[in-house]
């Protein structure tokens, strides 16, 4: 019997978005409402699940907005252990989000840090299990090496939105790059903003 896919897979899938409560579905209408871009509920949900099975101790996001991706991440630190770094350029995100993190009772298990990520990567020391980079995709291409020397020997970097046109510069360099071993994914990505889009996932190769 041939495979057949369901009629209509974008409402079908629709119904296993996992709806969320209290501070994340008041990000979720205030980003609606304020046209921020964030990674929705299925993304949040793979990239909680991802550092809670590898592990990830320390994990450095790239791009806070207003903290809904880094809730995800510190939800899984507190199961790892761990604890999440996350940089903001936008000094009022920044601020929102640390307010959201503490409404969601996970102050101990974050840090936001003000600035340009591509700065603060320079003077960085700390290596990372886990980077997600989430930021202008024009200056992805920017963080390609910084993000390599902060990551561990077989660390995880997951970029957001490599769909868009201004990835390709970074998703080409990626793909060149020997130490990283990488492969994209075009999917569909229900309330992801946009829901047809990519993420490509990068494992630092042992050097
Ligand atoms: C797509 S939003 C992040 C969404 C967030 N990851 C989420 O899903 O909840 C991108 C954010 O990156 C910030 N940003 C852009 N360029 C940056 C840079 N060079 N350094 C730090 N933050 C930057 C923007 O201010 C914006 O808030």
């Amino acid at each position: 019997m041939p495979n057949v896919i369901v009629p209509n897979p974008e409402s079908y899938f629709r119904q296993f978005v996992p709806s969320q409560q209290g501070v994340l579905k008041t990000i979720e209408k205030e980003a609606a409402q304020e046209f921020i871009p964030i990674i929705g509920p299925v993304v949040g949900t793979l990239l909680n699940i991802l550092a809670i099975t590898s592990g990830a101790k320390r994990i450095l996001e790239i791009g806070t907005a207003i903290g809904y991706s880094g809730i995800f991440f510190a939800e899984a630190c507190k199961i790892t252990d761990g604890k999440l770094t996350t940089i903001e350029m936008n000094p009022a995100h920044a601020d929102r989000a640390a307010d959201n993190f503490k409404k969601s009772g996970l102050s101990d298990f974050t840090e936001v840090l003000n600035g340009d990520a591509r700065d603060i990567l320079n003077g960085m020391a700390e290596s990372f299990d886990m980077v997600f980079l989430d930021i202008d995709k024009v200056t992805y291409i920017d963080l390609l090496e910084p993000c390599h020397k902060i990551l561990k020997n077989n660390g995880l970097m997951i970029t957001d939105n490599v769909a868009f046109k201004e990835s390709d510069e970074f998703n080409q360099a990626l793909k060149a790059h020997t130490g990283f071993r990488s492969v994209p994914l075009y999917a569909f990505l229900p309330d992801h903003s946009p829901e047809y889009d990519g993420l490509s996932f990068a494992l630092k190769r042992e050097s």
